[in-house]
């Protein structure tokens, strides 16, 4: 189960191509029930109106997903948001903190909370979270965005303990920045503008990257060839956050 943005389009697909049944729940009604016609049928996926902060539209796409499909197996917590783009704490905005905070946290809590309800009577069940980048490579994003996703990887980790002893696996996956409406929009950059930046500024080259590098992540996260990983940060993002080459490119630059 899972929302409507760019990566949880493309896991879907990915999903459905795998033979997964699928509820997505997203704030884009029309987003989303477009996305339903695309990947499949009315049997094996539909879509249900759910604000990720509000506690019975969680419930209500979680008992849809048991009433539709008898059965919960993957909760794919996905939906978030940047908030405002400034990286200063002088621009501390509260009203803007706790949008950021109730979607990307609360929500998580939520998405969590109502997935474990179903999943502990079964004794099995996957739960996915996305974080993000910041919180493996500091001053990537503004302070509110970092600290909500870094909530998101204790949650991933504390609940893998409690959950562990029903057979749930939590695991959350942490993207590096991806040329989505989410990060293009939020900069005000055409596609292709942020792609070649994103392109010069990776430690991987060769490789342009995509919401379906993440959606893979999503895939196998969710399968049964990662039975034994739970309570883990899988960083998708080609090595960027291992490495800091500052000093040394300034070095070859004084060097030449
Ligand atoms: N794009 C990146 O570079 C990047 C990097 C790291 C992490 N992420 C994370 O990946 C996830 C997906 O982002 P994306 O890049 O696909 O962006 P996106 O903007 O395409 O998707 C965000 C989705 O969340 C949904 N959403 C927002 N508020 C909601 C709410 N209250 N209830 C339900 N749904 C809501 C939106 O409708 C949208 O479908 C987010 O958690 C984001 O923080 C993105």
């Amino acid at each position: 189960m899972e929302g409507c943005s760019s990566q949880a389009r493309i896991s879907k697909r990915l999903f459905a191509r795998h033979g997964a049944k699928i509820i997505i729940a997203d704030v884009q009604d029309d987003l989303g029930w477009a996305v339903c016609k695309d990947i499949g049928t009315d049997e094996n996926v539909t879509y249900v109106h759910c604000d990720v902060a509000v506690d019975h539209d969680v419930k209500n796409a979680v008992d849809t997903a048991m009433s539709k499909y008898g059965k919960l197996d993957i909760m794919y917590n996905n939906a978030g948001i940047p908030g405002k783009l400034d990286f200063t704490i002088q621009g501390l905005d509260y009203e803007d903190l706790k949008k950021v905070f109730d979607v990307n946290v609360y929500g998580a809590f939520l998405g969590a909370k109502h997935a474990a309800s179903v999943m502990i009577p079964a004794k099995k069940g996957v739960i996915l979270f996305t974080a993000s980048l910041s919180t493996v490579l500091a001053g990537t994003s503004p302070h509110s965005y970092a600290a909500s996703k870094y909530a998101v990887v204790g949650l991933t980790k504390n609940l893998c303990v409690e959950l562990g002893q029903h057979g749930i696996r939590v695991n959350c996956i942490s993207p590096g920045a991806l040329p989505t409406p989410l990060l293009s929009n939020a900069f005000g950059m055409e596609k292709s503008a942020f792609e070649g930046l994103l392109c010069e500024a990776a430690n991987l080259k060769g490789v342009v990257p995509t919401a379906e590098d993440v959606a893979e992540a999503a895939v196998f996260l969710g399968s049964d060839e990662s039975k034994y990983l739970s309570g883990i940060n899988l960083v998708v993002d080609g090595g960027y956050s291992t490495t800091n080459q500052h000093f040394s490119m300034l070095l070859h630059s004084q060097m030449s």
